[in-house]
């Protein structure tokens, strides 16, 4: 409930003072940490157990929003990588290739189970080791992980219609990398269509948002999959390299930077693994004059301050047709100020903490750049917590195309805004990028959205509406964006060989 800041007071001869008071405020609505345990430290889960690592050596992960440490997690090594490896290829000869596919499914339907019966302390726990907002973990990360697995589920035993007139195989072991904006759904993403078409894993989280895939691991081992059927593993940047050039690893999924993507591109080059790449993006959204202006507001809030801006997909840059643009960006200006930025766990706060520091000094260089490149920064009054990383709510005006902040990928709470006039030019420029993962368009007219659906280079194009997303619907992305899909019929096709019958 709002409450007021200040009390109205009544004064000594009986008068009541009355204060209008504009600037409300919401009390804390604090998530309690009670649902969720942690342990002190964590092992590498291989071959269903949990597995001291070879290298001996664990590393800390942190609350990005307290810089209080949380746990320490196994640093696993090539030798690591290698156990993980074996294991998995052991599983898929001995049991999981074998397995009739009805079988399989169950495993997978009972996986998605856990995950909805234990939703409230994965959420928790994603909130506390990514800095991302509680209402964010709990109404989108944790459900949209569940809903995966539930989906995959379904196409286990069904691939016969998936590909009539083919006969399909799995590939074998798959190693899996991903990043730290969504963990668990990251994670989700990735086995939930490995494991249903018979493939088994070793994935990799990423090293500052370890503990939702160790708590995957352990939802793995209560829904008694097979021994290293699913190996969970911890490290940074050297297990996944150790991973991507494994021998006996058939298909590499990976979700991250442009950077890692071109050097694991290049590890693999003349092997004969498989890849699916989910790269970096500068989405454009792109408001036409005759758009509802509100919703198109609303949802350019919602495509880049969505989780910090830490989403490949986030809508970056805007691009506003010109009659408009006086109004839209007065009206992102108030909605900026409105936006509540703070304590993730607080169930009110719309924007938390970036996620680490290292991310969080990118996003300030690009600001500097941003301000040293001419364009007009505003960024929202509210006031930052003492500790943790955090950033503002940020938005530039008068950004020249060619400008790097309207470039490069930011990773954070920063929206670059551009105006242009007629539709034509908006393409061209929306397609200036070396990017091309999603897009926006807000119009009322239907036949500029299938013209513009046609003409923009980018695997997504959401139309009066951003950054939804579905276990049956494909996403991936064109140029640096990377290549192959995940999620919907699409997402079974990385993890098969077919074959014609
Ligand atoms: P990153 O690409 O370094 O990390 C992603 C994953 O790859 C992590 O699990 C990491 O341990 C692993 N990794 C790192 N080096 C590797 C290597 N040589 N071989 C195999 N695996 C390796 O991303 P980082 O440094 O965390 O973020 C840097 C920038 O990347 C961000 O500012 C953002 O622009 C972009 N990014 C994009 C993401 C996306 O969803 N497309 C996700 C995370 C970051
Ligand atoms: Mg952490």
């Amino acid at each position: 409930m709002p409450v007021a800041k200040k009390k109205n007071t009544v004064k000594k001869n009986n008068t009541l003072k009355l204060k209008f008071d504009t600037s409300w405020s919401y009390d804390p609505a604090p998530e309690s940490k009670s649902a969720a345990t942690i342990n002190k430290q964590y092992d590498l889960f291989i071959n269903g157990e949990w597995q001291k690592p070879v290298s001996k050596k664990y590393f800390n992960t942190i609350n990005p929003a307290t810089e209080e440490k949380l746990s320490e997690v196994a640093d696993a090594n090539a030798a690591d990588v290698d156990k993980a490896v074996k294991a998995a290829k052991n599983a898929y000869e001995k049991v999981w290739k074998k397995m009739p596919a009805k079988e399989r499914a169950k495993y997978v339907f009972r996986i998605a189970r856990i995950i909805q019966e234990r939703a409230r302390e994965l959420a928790i726990i994603e909130t506390l080791d990514g800095g991302k907002p509680i209402k964010e973990s709990r109404d989108f990360d944790i459900p949209t992980a569940a809903n995966h697995f539930f989906y995959y589920a379904g196409w286990a035993d069904k691939l016969e219609y998936a590909f009539p007139n083919r006969k399909t195989e799995p590939l074998g072991v798959a190693g899996q990398i991903i990043p730290w904006n969504f963990p668990l759904l990251m994670a989700a993403w990735k086995i939930a269509p490995a494991i249903a078409t018979g493939n088994t894993v070793v994935l990799k989280s990423a090293e500052t948002t370890p503990l939702t895939s160790l708590k995957l691991a352990e939802i793995i081992q209560e829904a008694d999959l097979p021994p290293g059927v699913v190996n969970i593993i911890t490290g940074a940047g050297s297990t996944g390299a150790a991973i991507v050039n494994h021998p006996d690893v058939n298909k590499i999924a990976f979700t991250g930077s442009t950077d890692v993507g071109k050097i694991i591109q290049r590890a693999i080059a003349g092997t004969d693994k498989k890849a699916t790449l989910e790269l970096g993006g500068k989405a454009a959204n792109i408001i036409f004059e005759d758009a509802p202006i509100d919703q198109a507001v609303e949802g350019v809030i919602n495509g880049i301050f969505f989780n910090q801006g830490h989403v490949c997909c986030a809508g970056s840059r805007l691009y506003v047709q010109e009659s408009v643009a006086k109004e839209v960006i007065r009206k992102l200006k108030d909605r900026l100020e409105s936006l509540i930025v703070g304590d993730p766990m607080d169930k009110n706060t719309d924007i938390g903490a970036i996620n680490s520091k290292s991310q969080l000094d990118i996003i300030h260089k690009y600001i500097g750049i941003g301000k040293k490149e001419g364009a007009e920064m505003y960024e929202s009054s509210c006031r930052l917590p003492g500790k943790g990383f955090f950033c503002r709510p940020t938005l530039f005006t008068n950004v020249a195309q060619s400008n790097r902040i309207a470039q490069e990928e930011i990773f954070g709470p920063v929206l670059a805004i551009l105006t242009f006039r007629t539709e034509d030019e908006v393409i061209e420029k929306a397609n200036n990028s070396p990017y091309g993962l999603s897009a926006g368009v807000w119009t009322d007219k239907g036949s500029k959205i299938f013209n513009m659906t046609k003409r923009m280079r980018a695997g997504v194009v959401w139309a009066n509406t951003f950054n939804k997303f579905d276990p049956t619907s494909p996403f991936g992305g064109y140029k640096e964006s990377g290549f192959g899909r995940e999620g919907g019929l699409h997402g079974l096709l990385p993890y098969l060989n077919l074959q014609n019958i």
